[in-house]
């Protein structure tokens, strides 16, 4: 079985990629970026480029479409080209999927959707409302544009609304990413306010694992939401690195309340079609993030200490 893979070169595509790999499905990894390993085929085509779409799709039994600017920051930046790949790059992928007639495309989507919705709490049936955020507005686009292509040409399609991921290869603008730098190098962790803001983080790999599990013939057509099980607050994040790595200074200083949102995002139709759930506790899946990092440290400072002989043999 060959699965094409957008975005595998990222952040959630490249444990995607491992986890279809460890059950012997072949991988092939659509991205403008080399992937990070080396036992799957690398087609470097841009999600602009159909026709590159097209011929990348030969062969395929399922496309998992990962490619996107899924930074928010990057999104609110550069509305329009986010637009184009977020929203042209997905009608490219479906279009060239329904021409290569592949079974199925399981789309990577946000739990973010659910930003501007009513309600405590939510699952995959509440209506939604109109996005405020350029990012949300691109991702919903996609979503209705795989509802569309099923509905009007019959292409299987799966939607994966993922909570907010956490773990090896993660981007280093986020908070754990932040607070995991401060405290290698030795800097106390700031917190605004009592630190009780709080979000669902789910494990990368357990992330990965609703996508391989997406695969199975019930998930045609529907829409599954992938939510951390367990609210973490700034507070423990700093608390479960200090457990972590010992001797780390935490500092308190004046800020706006805790950002509770009150919202309750149900994993329920996953566990209970898929049978998927996050498995992974937080304190396991940060230890994971930092032995990454510290690894990816040392590995960089290798390569500078090769540099810097070699100039000082020139
Ligand atoms: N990281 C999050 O917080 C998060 C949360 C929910 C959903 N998502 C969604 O999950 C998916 C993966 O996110 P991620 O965090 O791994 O992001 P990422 O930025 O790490 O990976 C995105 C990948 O898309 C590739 N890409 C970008 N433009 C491309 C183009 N024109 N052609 C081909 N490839 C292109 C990039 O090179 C990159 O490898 C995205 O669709 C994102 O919207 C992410």
């Amino acid at each position: 079985m060959l699965a094409l893979l957008t975005g595998g070169s990222g952040f959630i595509g490249s444990h995607v990629a491992d986890k279809l790999i460890e059950r012997g499905i072949r991988v092939r990894v659509v991205d403008v970026v080399p992937p990070n390993r080396d036992d799957l085929e690398h087609y470097d085509a841009s999600l602009l480029d159909l026709d590159r779409l097209r011929r990348a799709m030969s062969g395929v039994a399922v496309v998992f479409h990962l490619g996107a600017v899924a930074d928010v920051r990057d999104a609110a930046e550069d509305p329009h080209y986010t637009e184009s790949i977020n929203t042209r790059g997905t009608i490219n992928v479906l279009e060239a999927a329904r021409r290569a007639k592949v079974p199925r495309v399981v789309y990577g989507s946000t739990t973010w959707v659910y930003s501007d919705t009513d309600g405590e709490e939510l699952d995959e049936d509440t209506p939604l409302r109109a996005p405020s955020h350029i990012y949300t507005a691109t991702k919903l686009a996609s979503e209705y544009y795989c509802h569309a292509y099923s509905k009007l040409y019959g292409l299987k399609t799966t939607i994966l609304r993922y909570g907010i991921p956490y773990g090896p290869r993660a981007r280093s603008g986020a908070v754990i990413p932040i607070f995991v730098s401060k405290a290698l190098r030795g800097e106390a962790l700031t917190i605004a306010g009592d630190g009780s803001q709080y979000r669902n983080f789910v494990y990368v790999e357990d992330l990965a694992e609703g996508n391989v599990l997406a695969l199975k013939p019930v998930a045609e057509n529907r829409v599954y939401n992938l939510e951390g099980s367990t609210k973490i607050t700034v507070r423990e994040i700093a608390e479960t690195i200090r457990k972590i790595l010992g001797d780390v200074k935490i500092d308190y200083v004046e800020g706006r309340a805790g950002d509770f949102s009150g919202k309750e995002i149900s994993n329920r139709r996953a566990r209970e079609e898929l049978g998927w759930e996050p498995r992974v506790p937080f304190e396991e899946g940060v230890r994971r993030y930092i032995e990454w990092h510290v690894q990816q440290e040392q590995a960089r400072e290798k390569a500078w200490a090769r540099v810097d002989t070699t100039l000082g043999q020139s």
